[in-house]
């Protein structure tokens, strides 16, 4: 039996104060981040080196002493043991070579062979296994085949996902089978992540918000519950927290039809509405807007007493709505942390 304040949440404990940790906890915001990537020469590197990827993530937990790490690595890794080009625009962000039809799926590397890319990704892992402070959980986390699928299909972050959304109405076969392509590998990469030490999984599934109705249940839902329940079947105790961002109505229920322990929320919802309709099936994740991150001030302290007295009644782990932003300010994020703990 462990006490690890994250397990416990995630176990559906209602604890006196919520654990925490926060989405791009290792990034640009932090100079000693910034100077580490320096050392690397660029953000792929970083990923791909244990030692500096350890030292990434274990930062943000020397710094202001989170409950959790989340592995430092990137979602559009695994795209990239599936053959994909991969590479990052400064100032721009993720640039891949783009899947456009069925020739494009086939060419794709089987699923055995993605360790070969992603085996330093194991190796931080166990490092991370090694080295955090023993009250401190270790999160592994992959994207969900959507997001996933629209960098493989756009070549890069779009804002409304129109060339995935093209794929999955123009040519259904091929959309399907990409769908199912990452869905087998994404469950390969995970598992190996747990066996190399992660103690909860995480599924960034970015875009769902871009998928209305019945595609919403196809292409985020299933994909997921699908990828829970064969995480489940090899490694029936490891906690899955699962982040259909954006997903509005789509969060109701969502815990339980796809099995996941957690639900993240974003902060489309408010933390209100969140207990009242998310919170119910177990445990929740959020779900203050990383903008305040930028701003502090009152305003900062209000809203994080207000998202942590809204879920009080039930299990919570309080988190960013979405990833803390580079011209954040450190302070900020240390004033967060202590008002949740009661400051
Ligand atoms: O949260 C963490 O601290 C763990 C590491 C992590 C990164 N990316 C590091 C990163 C995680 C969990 C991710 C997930 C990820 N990556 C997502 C899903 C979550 C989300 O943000 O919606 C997505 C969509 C990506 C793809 C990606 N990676 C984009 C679009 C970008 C460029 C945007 C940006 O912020 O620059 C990245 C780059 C990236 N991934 C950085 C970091 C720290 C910045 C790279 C740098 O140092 O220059």
């Amino acid at each position: 039996m462990t006490d690890k304040t994250i397990l416990r949440a995630l176990r559906g404990e209602k604890l006196p104060t919520p654990p925490i940790w926060m989405m791009r906890q290792a990034g640009r915001y932090l100079p000693e981040y910034r100077a580490t990537r320096a050392r690397a020469g660029d953000f792929l590197s970083l990923c791909y080196n244990p030692d500096l990827a350890a030292e990434v993530t274990l930062q943000p937990i020397r710094r202001f002493g989170f409950d959790a790490a989340i592995l430092f690595a990137d979602i559009l890794l695994l795209p990239q043991a599936l053959g994909a080009d991969l590479w990052f625009v400064t100032g721009e962000g993720p640039r891949l070579s783009t899947i456009s039809d069925m020739a494009g799926v086939k060419a794709l590397r089987p699923t055995a062979e993605i360790h070969e890319t992603l085996s330093p990704i194991y190796e931080t892992v166990k490092m991370l296994a090694r080295e955090l402070p023993q009250e401190t959980t270790l999160i592994g986390f992959a994207g969900a085949p959507w997001t996933v699928a629209t960098y493989m299909i756009a070549g890069r972050g779009t804002p409304d996902q129109a060339p995935a959304h093209r794929l999955k109405d123009n040519d259904r076969a091929a959309f399907v089978a990409l769908m199912e392509r990452i869905t087998e590998s994404t469950i390969e990469y995970l598992d190996a992540q747990v066996r190399a030490g992660a103690e909860v999984i995480k599924l960034f599934d970015s875009w769902a918000g871009s998928l209305q109705g019945q595609d919403f249940v196809d292409f985020a839902l299933l994909p997921t519950k699908r990828i829970i329940a064969e995480l489940k079947s090899r490694h029936p105790t490891v906690p899955i927290i699962a982040f259909p961002r954006e997903a509005g109505q789509g969060y109701v229920g969502f815990a339980r039809a796809t099995g996941a322990d957690c639900v993240a929320l974003d902060n489309s919802v408010t933390p209100e509405w969140g207990a009242a309709h998310v919170q119910v099936d177990g445990c929740v994740q959020g779900n203050l807007a990383s903008r305040h991150m930028v701003t502090g001030g009152q305003a900062l302290v209000d809203e994080t007493r207000r998202i942590v007295a809204a879920f009080s009644g039930g299990p919570h782990i309080f988190n960013l709505g979405h990833g803390i932003t580079p011209d954040a300010d450190p302070d900020n994020v240390a004033r967060m942390i202590e008002v949740v703990r009661g400051g």
